[in-house]
């Protein structure tokens, strides 16, 4: 069994920051003496995405990964994403301001388990989203992200058995869209499960000219009030581009920050929960803060390491996955 990425371990107390410090000051001279990118995620704080060299979705961060000549990646996002910007660059220093960001779905479908169930049917094809670990991707013949998934299941040969891990709610959906079959491993994303069907319709009836804006994450019973589904970045472009003025937004608020600077005259509702929290918001996303994303390049530390026969198995089918979304 391959083994997992292990983070190196951090030091024991790290200097404290001094409160008067510039930090973004700090960090944009730190990139540049360490010739470092931060490749940020739509579901940052708006001030990490405001100091980042590159935001976008799943996939446009893969590409961005895939190209970047730096000697240094400072990634804000989860531990997946972190993953496969260090799997296309091995040797390349790869910083996470949070070794800890996970994520609920790549937690759910631990690698034992899914080459488990890939054993108990043999010749399928498994295809995996792209918030899954190194260790599962490695097991994948397909990678997808949110904006490619579409396009690539459509590719496979519909007398295929397809498995499809670890989001049952993207593999649902995908099923619906292309009259498809697959097999779904039963995960869920715990921020876009959380959506209230019964808070949307009545933010409907009080905004009868908003548009509903929805991830694929989310619940079938959301996605099918939706007006949009998309990746986060089709959502942000959809708003954009869009002739409405008020939407709502089913996804990870973290993406109001672009949404708001791209179209200030818009109004841009965060769809609620069911319950009073605020679990709208991706607790493994918000772990990152400027101040993490400050000392990660201080001190290019935590550091990302990958054991070399994992990193080069994962990497066969996101190579396969960045050629097919050309
Ligand atoms: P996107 O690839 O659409 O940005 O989605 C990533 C994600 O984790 C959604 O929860
Ligand atoms: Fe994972 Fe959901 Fe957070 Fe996205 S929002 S990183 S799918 S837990």
């Amino acid at each position: 069994m391959l083994t997992r990425s292990l983070p190196i371990a951090g030091r024991a107390a790290r200097e404290p920051i001094d409160p008067s410090l510039d930090l973004e000051g700090e960090i944009a001279r730190l990139k540049s003496d360490k010739n470092a990118v931060i490749l940020a995620h739509y579901y940052q704080d708006g001030e990490i995405q405001d100091v980042a060299d590159f935001i976008g979705d799943s996939l446009q961060l893969a590409q961005a990964a895939a190209t970047t000549k730096a000697d240094v990646i400072c990634f804000a996002g989860v531990h997946f994403m972190a993953e496969t910007a260090k799997i296309l660059n091995p040797d390349r220093v790869v910083v996470v301001p949070d070794m800890e960001a996970g994520c609920s779905l790549a937690s759910g479908a631990p690698a034992e388990k899914v080459a488990a169930w890939k054993a108990k049917h043999p010749g399928a094809v498994l295809v995996s989203y792209i918030n899954c670990t190194a260790a599962v991707k490695a097991l994948s013949d397909y990678i997808v992200t949110s904006s490619n998934a579409e396009k690539i299941v459509a590719q496979i040969p519909r007398e295929k058995t397809v498995l499809f891990a670890p989001d049952k709610n993207l593999g649902g959906y995908l099923n619906k869209k292309l009259g498809r079959d697959m097999l779904l491993w039963p995960g869920t994303c715990i921020v876009h499960d959380t959506f209230s069907e019964r808070k949307i319709t009545g933010l409907k009836t009080r905004h009868p000219g908003a548009l509903l804006l929805a991830h694929p994450e989310c619940d079938d019973v959301i996605l099918r009030m939706a007006d949009y589904v998309g990746s986060t970045t089709g959502i942000l472009h959809f708003a954009t581009k869009s002739e409405k003025k008020e939407f709502i937004v089913a996804t990870e608020p973290g993406i109001l920050h672009q949404m708001k600077k791209a179209a200030a005259e818009k109004t841009f509702i965060p769809a609620p929960p069911e319950a009073n929290c605020a679990c709208n918001e991706c607790p493994h996303m918000k772990k990152n803060t400027l101040e993490k994303v400050y000392l990660s390049l201080r001190d290019l530390e935590p550091r990302l390491e990958m054991d070399p026969a994992l990193l080069r198995a994962a990497r066969v089918p996101i190579d396969r996955m960045l050629e097919l979304s050309k």
